[in-house]
């Protein structure tokens, strides 16, 4: 007799067909106990905790769901490379599919927090090695026990969550999005406008990092840098380099130091440099050509650096090209040198802005517009496309359901990390402008941390003024 399987978990046309009991019984038996004894918690499990109870402290009484989400579908049974909510794991440190945290109110004020996730497979059944994403296939997990330890946190059978939930009297708040089939469970229970609020107080919860989060960010600023290092290694002085090549080696160097990268890299030679979201990365940047790069390691934590450097292929700027670079880099000046303490979010954009404005009039490109009316009436934005930056943390445009009167109506904090990213792109077929700046597209952007004094520059250690991006270049092809 075969063993009894759920069919929803074989693959249809497996060259395996039934199971017979004997290979069933003999696949329950011989293992060894794995389980991991001693573990002491992560150092991130101290932040989490923090970070739970300023969340509890915001929503007394209420029971909050925060899922990490479930991986998304490629096709049939395999799947994209799942990376959990972001909110989930600033709450947790944890990375597990499918998992949810939940803050139950607490009989004494305050809440319990219990993280719901897949325990190991069982043996018993047959269910870690004949569901398709058993262990056997996808690999170990921790056991409950070892991710108590390790994250802090109680952990419980994600398979028991429904029960609970179903169980809950009280108001609950629910991190929508992220998980359908908690969504769907919950509809009657949730309101819309409660999500809302919840999506905002935790997206202002990060707009200023702790320490690990900036040491973090650092760390992923550092391991971009060597991403740039390879990719400059990698371009060739008198021969075209594909933009997939330099896509992969930097891919490799975020693989390799980090978990990923933090957002499909701009990788945009010649004219693809104009457009702003070139990631279909299948040009070839040519000597002679600027290489706008703009692309980030997102690290084991999940934080992400994101950086842009354009450089010239060949090694050298030639005149034309320098003369843009120059614009946008006094932009960035500008803009570094208003990121404070106490200044208005605001005002980097602005003194970017003012300062593109400022060339593009000496330029002639606003006619008979001084640079101050141009910048009045955003005219400037024809070349300039894009706001001078934003926050950046565990997502790339961090903290992005925060009140506005908090993010771009704020005031800066020690403790922020922003980019400064601005730019020019006058498009191949913009007839405003003279034909030899057509098809030129550059961007500067570094990551910022506001410290009580001023600010410090996270990427730093990439060159940005013209004659240093040369020598730099020069220094790593030797
Ligand atoms: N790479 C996305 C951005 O710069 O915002
Ligand atoms: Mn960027
Ligand atoms: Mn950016």
């Amino acid at each position: 007799m075969p063993a009894e399987t759920d069919e929803s978990k074989q693959r249809k046309n497996s060259l395996y067909g039934q199971v017979s009991k004997e290979l069933a019984e003999n696949m329950k038996q011989g293992w060894a106990d794995t389980e991991r004894h001693g573990l002491q918690p992560i150092a991130l499990a101290a932040y989490t905790a923090r970070r739970r109870a300023e969340l509890s402290a915001r929503f007394p009484g209420e029971c909050l769901v925060i899922p990490a989400g479930n991986p998304k579908v490629r096709a049939n049974d395999t799947t994209y490379p799942f990376r959990p909510s972001s909110d989930y794991v600033y709450l947790t440190g944890d990375q597990s599919q499918k998992a949810v945290l939940l803050l139950e109110p607490a009989q004494n004020g305050g809440h319990q927090a219990i993280a719901y996730m897949l325990p190991r497979s069982n043996r018993e059944n047959g269910e870690f090695w004949l569901d398709y994403h058993g262990e056997l296939w996808d690999g170990r997990r921790n056991s409950l026990p070892e991710n108590e330890k390790l994250l802090g946190l109680p952990c419980a059978d994600l398979r028991r969550l429904a029960d609970r939930l179903g169980a809950a009297t009280g108001p609950i708040r629910l991190l929508r999005g992220y998980d359908a089939g908690i969504d769907a469970a919950l509809a009657g229970k949730v309101t819309a406008e409660h999500d809302g609020d919840f999506r905002v107080v935790l997206s202002e919860m990060r707009l200023v990092k702790d320490e690990f989060e900036i040491a973090d960010l650092r760390f992923a600023c550092e391991a971009t840098a060597l991403g740039f290092e390879d990719v400059v290694r990698s371009l060739g002085t008198s021969t075209p380099t594909s933009e997939r090549l330099i896509e992969g080696t930097f891919w490799t160097r975020a693989r390799i130091e980090g978990n990923d990268v933090g957002y499909a890299s701009i990788c945009a030679a010649g004219s693809h440099a104009t457009t702003l979201h070139w990631v279909r990365n299948d040009g070839e940047a040519r000597p002679g050509d600027l290489l706008l790069l703009d692309a980030g390691v997102e690290t084991r934590n999940l934080y992400t650096a994101d950086v842009t450097r354009t450089l010239p292929v060949g090694g050298h700027f030639t005149s034309i090209q320098r003369k843009v670079y120059e614009a946008v880099f006094a932009a960035q000046e500008a803009g570094i040198a208003a990121v404070k303490p106490g200044a208005a979010y605001r005002d980097f954009h602005e003194a970017a802005q003012r300062v593109l404005a400022e060339h593009l009039a000496a330029w002639g490109l606003f006619k008979n517009r001084s640079a101050d009316e141009a910048y009045e009436l955003g005219l400037q934005r024809r070349w300039t496309l894009a706001g001078t930056g934003h926050m950046l943390g565990l997502d790339v445009h961090d903290c992005a359901k925060a009140r506005t009167e908090m993010y771009v109506d704020g005031t800066l904090e020690p403790g922020m990390v922003l980019t400064v990213e601005p730019g020019i792109y006058f498009q191949s077929d913009d007839l405003t402008v003279p034909e030899e700046y057509r098809g030129i597209g550059v961007r500067i952007e570094d990551d910022i941390l506001v410290t009580q004094e001023g600010n410090e520059n996270l990427s730093a250690s990439l060159p940005r003024k013209a004659e240093e991006v040369e020598a730099w270049m020069a220094r790593l092809r030797r």
